[in-house]
């Protein structure tokens, strides 16, 4: 019997059960190419909400939450990229480097991290957690609503120590894939004319990545006014509140007649994917950032796409390689040019992940930080 630390963590049991908040056991000693991290936060996104609700199939008991940092504690045989004590980020797609798309640059698309994290296992089809004798499988691979997490090393990336992990938790998701969408998916150019349909934790940073790359207007459209406010302060030029205005003809007055160049979508509803396709000027092109329930379909016109060269593109987790981007955003963060303080709008415990949930299902915030 190989030795156990106790890992308080909030384990999902099935959809729309409140996540329970329980003692679970992993091994002391992580094992060959494996990291044992001590969590020091994490963020909650609206992905562990999709899982939650019941909207993606996902199976239980796991541990929910991809969103994170914390402290390497033990290293197993072979790992060489970390060592005890770095400060790491976590990757929910521990690419392999050495798959065909890892070495044509597209790690978010590695095979292997298809094969594993997005089945929410190890390298071997297992997971280390264990709630008594039962597995316990940890989302993404990676997990991060635990104070431990185990996981492969290619799941951590190494990052500079002077960064407060709270914030570097987001560049974990919801940064890096703002922020990667406008640079690395749809390499926008700048000047452009951008608009962002939903200014959740994804959609600001699809705006601060818009205002990066040097975009000339963002226009932001949401629900609430109160997010609407903060994509102004994260830079937005012009918003829209799409509960009062239809989107399409407010983007078209806004832009004195054409539409924009980039679209982005934001949220995962099938309807405001449509609308950001809608609102692209002829050759423009729309992003799907927002993830949706599974099997939802949307509708669009095919003559239009042809007849106007418009573009539709998806993108993971910004299209990002994760070794470069995540200490690159934290670097602009610590310079200045990137704003992750504002992001937090609630530090919790892990008891409280529930209450964070019910936050972010009326739109309340942008990140409820679980700090361990
Ligand atoms: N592509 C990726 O790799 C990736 C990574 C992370 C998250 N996501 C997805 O991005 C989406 C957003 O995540 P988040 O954490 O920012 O969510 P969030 O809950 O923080 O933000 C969603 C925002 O959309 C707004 N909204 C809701 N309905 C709307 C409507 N009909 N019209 C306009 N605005 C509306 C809400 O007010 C809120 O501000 C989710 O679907 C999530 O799963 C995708
Ligand atoms: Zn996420
Ligand atoms: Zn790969």
């Amino acid at each position: 019997m190989t030795n156990t630390i106790p890992v308080r963590a909030a384990v999902f049991t099935g959809p729309n059960e409140p996540l329970d908040i329980k003692t679970l056991q992993l091994p002391a000693e992580p094992g060959d190419g494996e990291v044992l991290v001590q969590m020091v936060a994490s963020g909650v996104c609206h992905s562990d909400l999709h899982a939650l609700d019941g909207e993606w199939d996902t199976p239980a008991p796991l541990v929910l939450g991809h969103e994170g940092a914390g402290v390497v504690q033990r290293v197993g045989r072979g790992v060489d990229n970390v060592q005890p004590g770095d400060h790491v980020i976590l990757s929910w797609t521990p690419s392999c480097g050495r798959c065909e798309y890892c070495a044509a640059g597209r790690p978010v698309l590695c095979e292997v991290a298809n094969e594993t994290a997005y089945r929410h296992v190890l390298a071997d089809g297992k997971t280390r957690l264990r709630d008594g004798e039962t597995p316990v499988k940890s989302f993404l691979g990676a997990g991060t609503f635990a104070d431990h997490a185990m996981v492969p090393s290619t799941a951590v990336v190494k990052v500079r120590e002077d960064a407060p992990l709270a914030q570097a938790a987001l560049v974990g998701c919801a940064v890096t894939t703002g922020i990667g969408a406008v640079i690395n998916t749809a390499r926008m150019e700048a000047g452009s004319t951008v608009l962002v349909v939903g200014c959740g934790g994804v959609g600001l940073n699809v705006v601060q990545g818009a205002r990066l790359a040097g975009a000339r207007q963002i226009i932001v459209a949401d629900v609430s006014e109160e997010k609407l406010e903060l994509g102004r302060k994260f830079g937005a030029t012009d918003t829209v509140n799409s509960k009062e205005r239809d989107l399409v003809q407010a983007v078209r007055d806004i832009t004195g007649g054409p539409g924009v160049d980039y679209a982005f979508e934001a949220i995962g509803l099938p309807r405001t994917i449509e609308q950001a396709y809608e609102a692209i000027r002829r050759g423009g092109t729309a992003v799907v950032v927002g993830q949706v329930a599974d099997g939802v379909k949307i509708s669009i016109d095919p003559f239009v796409m042809s007849d106007q060269e418009k573009k539709l593109i998806g993108s993971n987790y910004g299209s990002s390689r994760q070794v470069i981007d995540f200490p690159r955003i934290l670097d602009l963060y610590m310079e200045g040019k990137v704003d992750l303080d504002s992001m937090i709008t609630n530090r919790i415990d892990l008891d409280q992940v529930n209450e964070s949930f019910d936050e972010m299902r009326v739109g309340n915030g942008i990140r409820s930080v679980i700090e361990y």
